[in-house]
């Protein structure tokens, strides 16, 4: 498989934290879909947002297919935060989808063409008109993955994609994974609720003390999975209600 992103002895520091990303070494391929797991704060957002061109790192470097991030078209690696509401952009559903595309200043009829794409693409169709404040959780990701879509990004990072979501938005939620994936996007998801993702995983990296811990097929990566890393082994049964604890 080909090398969609390669990061390489990347570091980062932040002045009143110190190093967080000590030397990470990470290879994404092309259409896989890669889950990234470690406690709180081991570092998976600064580093995807590196990935994704938006944090400059302090030493090492992100390349993009081979050529550095920095010089890459804008939006080629896109990425869903975990606040879906701190992405919406436009006054309505369609509008905020066009956001992106009319930034790179691409002909009107392109935009649109992008836009009604996106809109189809994650079932927002209907919803066009409608202001994004007044989608449901689960719409807004959908949304922000949409303009993200119309960005034309091959890699998709998305970060807890599953916070706050009932029932049906982690299903709507997934839906959209298991259709990027059915597309052959490259995709990274950040998350701690490996119970819900794993399914569609090819690996499971797990971050650690400011590098990579483990790095591998899920079932391997968990078979030995170090307690310090902060991170549940989802392969547990919840048969009984006496099973519902995480103590
Ligand atoms: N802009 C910033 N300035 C200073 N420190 C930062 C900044 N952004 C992140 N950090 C620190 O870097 C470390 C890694 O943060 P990061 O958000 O990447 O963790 P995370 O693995 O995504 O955690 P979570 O699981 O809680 O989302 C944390 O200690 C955090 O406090
Ligand atoms: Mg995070």
């Amino acid at each position: 498989m080909e090398k969609i992103l390669s990061l390489c002895n990347v570091l980062k520091k932040f002045p009143d934290k110190g190093v967080v990303i000590k030397s990470v070494n990470l290879d994404v391929f092309e259409g896989e879909c890669l889950v990234l797991a470690g406690a709180n704060g081991s570092g998976k957002t600064v580093l995807m947002r590196m990935a994704c061109g938006l944090m400059e790192p302090d030493a090492g470097e992100i390349l993009f297919r081979g050529t550095p991030i920095s010089r890459i078209r804008r939006g080629s690696v896109g990425m869903v935060f975990q606040e879906a509401d701190n992405q919406i952009l436009g006054e309505t559903v369609a509008e905020d989808i066009a956001f992106g595309p009319k930034n790179l200043r691409l002909p009107k009829e392109e935009v649109q063409k992008r836009t009604d794409a996106a809109l189809s693409a994650m079932g927002l169709a209907e919803k066009r008109e409608y202001s994004p404040r007044r989608l449901s959780g689960g719409e807004k990701r959908r949304l922000a993955v949409a303009g993200v879509l119309a960005m034309g990004c091959e890699a998709l990072v998305m970060d807890e994609p599953f916070t706050n979501l009932d029932w049906q938005g982690v299903r709507q939620t997934l839906e959209v994974v298991s259709q990027m994936k059915a597309q052959g996007k490259t995709l990274v998801i950040l998350t701690h609720e490996l119970e819900k993702i794993l399914a569609f995983a090819d690996r499971l990296v797990i971050l650690g003390q400011g590098g990579v811990r483990d790095d591998g097929k899920p079932t391997d990566v968990l078979d030995k999975l170090n307690p310090n890393w902060g991170v549940r082994d989802p392969r547990s049964s919840y048969a009984t209600i006496a099973d519902c604890t995480w103590l």
